[in-house]
């Protein structure tokens, strides 16, 4: 007798009946939904990153030092932001529209709540005080400035109130040259 070839469907078929439907995603799999993801996972884009394909990716990072105590500080990995102020979708502050590149999808208070413990600010000179930027040519513009870098500092400021015992790093990109800053 010869065997038959299988088609397409009855392959599909055979692989669905292999997936056990308890078995969840784990962190990084291509997923549909959260229910895809294994538990602390949801199913996400990161359409600031160009990625469009929902990945299973953590909710919250686990904090550090719930998982040992008393090390040095550089002994510790935080979660870090690139040009955490550089969020998809937001107008510059001087009411231009955004040209330059972004990196992030949620505002600098949230990606706090969610765990971020480290952001990444470039600062320049612009309209006489110290803005988040991009530049062009070392030059900040209305289209490629975000907002003032003092509204973020007070978003942290008020997340480090409300959350006495967290730790926040700040890398500052700094290309201020006026003498007061
Ligand atoms: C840049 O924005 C400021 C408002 O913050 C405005 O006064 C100025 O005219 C704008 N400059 C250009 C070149 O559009």
């Amino acid at each position: 007798m010869m065997m038959q070839k299988p088609t397409l469907a009855t392959t599909l078929f055979a692989v669905l009946l292999l997936i056990p439907s308890s078995l969840a995603l784990k962190e990084g799999q291509t997923c549909v939904a959260d229910k895809n993801c294994d538990s602390g996972l949801h199913c996400e884009t990161c359409v600031a990153n160009g990625n469009v394909r929902p990945r299973c990716t953590r909710v919250q990072p686990i904090n550090p030092t719930s998982k040992i105590k008393g090390l040095p500080f550089n002994r510790y990995s935080w979660l870090t932001t690139h040009n955490s102020f550089a969020i998809l979708g937001k107008k510059s502050m001087t009411g231009s529209v955004i040209l330059s590149p972004t990196n992030q999808q949620d505002t600098i208070t949230s990606q706090l709540n969610n765990g971020v413990r480290g952001l990444m600010l470039d600062m320049y000179d612009f309209q006489n005080d110290i803005w988040l930027c991009h530049s062009f040519g070392g030059q900040c513009y209305n289209y490629t400035a975000f907002q003032p870098a003092i509204n973020v500092l007070k978003e942290i400021q008020v997340f480090l109130d409300a959350n006495p015992s967290e730790i926040v790093t700040i890398f500052i990109e700094d290309y201020v040259t006026s003498p007061k800053a």
